[in-house]
């Protein structure tokens, strides 16, 4: 059968290493050992029901559920009859014990400056917050967006809407009054909270201005609160602009928690499809945070006395379940940080690393190949000791920047959890446990509790080991999104019409002997080369295992022969490479890979255009390769000059 009916990808990324967890670390894990694993994860496939049911004692209920699932994918309910509330759970359960004065949320500004939030502070504020929406208008089940810097305010905001029912639409503060308008609409948002501006590489990044410009196409937004945080001009509109300051002044502090129904709506989050407007993906109160909850404990091992730092944008999904909701429903403490990591130089991590004694830190592959690139010795000036977990999310990470991270950060004695997920799976789903999994560089390993995937062919049977294919999920599980806000047909579309009975997520993927996972991309940006698919990934990891390269982008081109050729967009260690280079790279891939990898053009470049959120928009550079003058949509696209510079150097 040939592998373009079928739908498989072929393999050719071979990864030997394997790095069992110490005996320390395994002997002190919140899962201990691999039979325990196993047993939790047999009896969730087996009985999700009990399983859940059980995990469910971990958080507080107003009133117990009648069941805990109900209804076959794509149309589950989770908890039905069951009463509960996120904020009540992140903070108001913490009060009772010791931890009312610990840390919950230690904040640091980019200029610098700090803040730090126990627990009760935090319920405080939140309190707070909650009544100021209230007295804006606000009811449960209104929607309301948040349009804010990382700022300690952003999570009290979230906390806010949480205690009374109202769902959040958290709008990435680098986004455009045009995406936050369209985001508005979508949602019929009824209030906006967001700030001046915010810090960004010692520059002002302004909010409020492009709320101003949104509203005038968003008609739904009534009230518009403002934290004030750079200090800059801004215009307030009589009553319709609220300063956040003057607001809470007056607020009580008191504020009894909303009791909704577990499947009530708890946020929309905005992401972007391939193509098409984004996609509203909404997540249920309890399920949502059930999945959280359980995923922290046991991915990122949390004990009480972790510092815990998780470095996206609450603007993203990771900053929602792993800086907020997760980490405070364990009672554990965050770090929070508003700006860029090289600010005001390439060590501010580090920096802040030791300074924190952070022992658990979670970042992006694009942020580990920026650290290579700018060189061990910004890392190696700090003690980064205290660290004792590492993970990573948001795209495969090619296995040498794995071995850096776990070398030169880690010191070869942490874990690290390659975490795959997604904006709709709402948690973790398929990642290494740090005290049980045996990690291989550039494996998310095996799915957790509860997670039941497969790799299958178009047609849905499922594929051998070693086999690449289309990566699904067989059975619902708890955080799942319920459905894109306002167009249930587009999620049932999306996720469930493509292979019968399972969700689709998009990626492929191929498990190995050992049962491991092994992401390949997303589909849309495979391959086909003489009729054989292969993964840009995979490509992209033999470029970047040459000692010369940073980082590589892989796309196809209109090839006469080949159907698509492979074009490759590599960034260097060192500013520029001679043309003799090129051809080293090629022959570097061909011995790599094999010659079916062979790469027919290879183009130098300083920067890749990525996402807002570091992903690699290989979309734009395919239209490059091709040569089209006219490229999609580049919305968002971080920085424009990439895409310019890449042009002129096609004449
Ligand atoms: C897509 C989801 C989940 C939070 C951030 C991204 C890719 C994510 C991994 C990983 C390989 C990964 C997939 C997925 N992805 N994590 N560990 N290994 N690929 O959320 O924006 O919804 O993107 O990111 O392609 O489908 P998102």
């Amino acid at each position: 059968m040939s592998t373009e009916s079928s739908g498989s990808i072929e393999n050719v990324l071979h990864e030997g290493r394997k790095f069992p967890p110490s005996t320390d670390f395994a002997s002190n894990a919140n899962i201990a050992s691999e039979a325990e694993y196993q047993q939790m994860w047999d009896r969730a496939k087996d009985d999700p029901a009990g399983f859940w049911g059980e995990m469910a004692e971990n958080l507080d209920w107003f009133r117990p559920y009648d069941s805990v699932l109900d209804g076959q994918m794509p149309e589950t309910k989770w908890f039905l009859g069951g009463k509960i509330n996120a904020s009540y759970n992140c903070l108001d359960r913490h009060l009772d014990s010791w931890r009312k004065n610990k840390a919950a949320i230690i904040w640091e500004g980019e200029p610098g400056d700090t803040r730090v939030l126990r627990y009760q502070d935090l319920h405080r504020e939140v309190c707070k917050f909650a009544n100021v929406l209230k007295k804006l208008g606000v009811e449960t089940g209104d929607r309301v967006t948040l349009y804010m810097p990382m700022i300690p305010e952003l999570a009290i905001a979230m906390l806010a809407c949480a205690r009374i029912g109202a769902p959040h639409s958290i709008i990435f503060g680098g986004f455009s009054a045009d995406a936050v308008a369209d985001r508005n609409n979508d949602a019929q948002a009824k209030l906006v909270v967001t700030a001046d501006g915010g810090w960004r590489r010692g520059k002002e990044v302004p909010l409020k201005a492009a709320v101003d410009e949104s509203l005038e196409r968003s008609p739904s937004v009534e009230k518009v609160v403002v934290v004030r945080r750079t200090g800059q001009e801004v215009d307030m509109v009589p009553d319709r602009d609220y300063w956040w300051h003057e607001m809470m002044e007056g607020a009580s502090a008191e504020c009894e928690p909303e009791q909704l129904d577990a499947e009530h709506p708890l946020f929309i989050l905005y992401t972007s499809g391939s193509t098409g407007k984004p996609k509203g993906v909404l997540h249920t109160t309890g399920g949502y945070l059930l999945g959280t909850t359980m995923t922290s404990k046991w991915v990122f091992d949390l004990k009480d006395d972790d510092t815990y730092w998780c470095t996206a944008d609450i603007g993203w999904v990771t900053g929602h379940s792993y800086i907020v909701y997760g980490p405070l429903s364990n009672g554990a403490t965050t770090i929070m940080y508003e700006g860029a990591p090289n600010w005001p130089d390439e060590g501010r991590f580090w920096q802040m690393v030791e300074k924190y004694q952070v022992n658990i830190f979670y970042t992006a592959p694009t942020a580990i190949r920026a650290f290579v690139k700018w060189g061990d010795n910004w890392p190696n000036q700090y003690d980064l000791s205290s660290l004792r977990l590492l993970g990573t999310v948001g795209e495969p990470i090619n296995p040498e920047a794995w071995m850096w991270y776990h070398r030169v950060i880690g010191q070869e004695a942490c874990p690290i959890v390659d975490t795959w997920w997604q904006t709709e799976t709402g948690g973790i789903m398929l990642s290494p446990l740090p005290g049980v999994t045996a990690t291989k560089p550039g494996s998310c390993t095996k799915p957790l509790p509860g997670v039941v995937p497969d790799i299958v062919t178009k047609e849905g049977a499922s594929l051998g080991d070693n086999e690449g294919g289309l990566l699904v999920m067989r059975q619902p599980w708890p955080s799942m999104l319920r459905t894109l806000y306002g167009d249930h047909d587009r999620f049932l579309q999306v996720y469930f019409s493509e292979i019968e009975g399972c969700y689709f997520a998009g990626d492929g993927a191929r498990r190995d002997e050992d049962g491991y996972y092994w992401i390949m991309g997303r589909v849309d940006d495979v391959l086909n080369v003489s009729g054989h698919r292969l993964s840009t990934m995979e490509v992209e990891s033999a470029l970047v295992s040459h000692e010369l390269v940073a980082e590589a982008a892989v796309v196809g081109f209109p090839h006469d022969l080949k159907g698509e050729g492979i074009c490759c967009f590599v960034t260097l260690t060192s500013a520029d490479g001679p043309e003799e280079l090129k051809d080293e790279l090629k022959a570097h891939v061909r011995k790599q890979i094999g010659a079916i990898a062979t790469p027919d053009m290879i183009r130098f470049t300083n920067a890749l255009p990525k996402t807002r959120s570091g992903k690699i928009m290989r979309r734009l550079l395919r239209d490059i390769a091709a040569g089209r003058e006219e490229v999609g949509d580049t919305t968002t696209l971080e920085d424009f000059t990439v895409l310019a510079r890449l042009r002129e150097h096609n004449e």
